[in-house]
């Protein structure tokens, strides 16, 4: 495992940025424990959040910390054979951009890696969180804007599997189980919850996962909701709440992930 230390007593330590569409969020992680080490640092993501501007707000969350070690970075996006393919909630001026190029002009010769945020978060509740003690094959979803999704197997993850753009009868899920659309809606959690229990069954079917991990701001009020979901497989809320997008990618540098 990588660590910004020689000494082998010394906890490994990485660094996490979390790209989004409000905020750039970073913060030193202890790999040994999975939390942060200290307090997390916000920038505003700036407006338009193109590439350029963007990876301005990333070396400023780094330089906060004056850390020179390995840098893990999410985005809200596809990133695949080191592409970013797609941008939801940022600038598409993202889509067909090299991450590796841009970042590496803002951030020198670090080790760096960019994946997706729900693929991020997924590795942080699978090893730390919600995941912790169980094995097999765990589903993490992110109830937001959009509907971010994670699939690992045994702490492996597949990434970019982008489940909230799968069609459940006839319409994409993250456009009929997003918490955004139960804000549009007004809908009342519990029948928000038969929407996701529709797009949970669709998801089953095909994966048979031995369990769901349900994140986002609204898994906060998860006993409002997740009791009425009728899936068979067991649906438990994250644990790390808004450092696992941080620490998954303080993770996946350490990991040497590049999707
Ligand atoms: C995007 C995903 C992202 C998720 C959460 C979805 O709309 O397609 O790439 O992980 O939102 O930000």
């Amino acid at each position: 495992m990588a660590t910004d230390s020689p000494a082998d007593s010394v906890p490994a330590r990485a660094f996490g940025v979390d790209v989004g569409g409000s905020g750039i969020k970073g913060g030193v992680v202890d790999l040994t424990t999975g939390e942060l080490v200290g307090d997390r640092h916000k920038v505003l993501t700036p407006q338009p959040s193109t590439p350029e501007a963007v990876a301005g707000g990333i070396r400023e969350v780094v330089d906060h910390f004056g850390w020179t070690g390995p840098v893990g970075i999410t985005l809200p996006s596809v990133v695949s054979g080191g592409i970013v393919r797609t941008a939801a909630n940022i600038d598409k001026g993202w889509i067909g951009t090299d991450p590796y190029d841009l970042l590496t002009r803002a951030l020198g010769d670090r080790t760096f890696c960019v994946l997706n945020d729900a693929d991020a978060a997924g590795m942080a509740e699978d090893a730390y969180g919600a995941g912790r003690d169980r094995s097999g094959l765990v589903i993490l979803l992110t109830f937001g804007t959009g509907i971010g999704s994670a699939v690992l197997f045994h702490g492996n993850l597949v990434p970019n599997t982008e489940l909230g753009h799968m069609e459940v009868g006839g319409k994409e899920a993250e456009h009929q189980a997003s918490s955004k659309v139960k804000d549009d809606k007004e809908m009342s959690y519990e029948k928000w919850a038969g929407h996701v229990s529709t797009v949970l069954t669709a998801y089953e079917n095909l994966f048979w996962p031995d369990l769901f991990i349900v994140g986002g701001g609204i898994s906060r009020k998860a006993d409002k909701w997740v009791p009425h979901l009728t899936t068979r497989t067991p649906v438990v809320p994250a644990t790390l709440q808004n450092t696992a997008g941080i620490v998954g990618a303080a993770m996946a540098v350490t990991a040497g992930l590049r999707p």
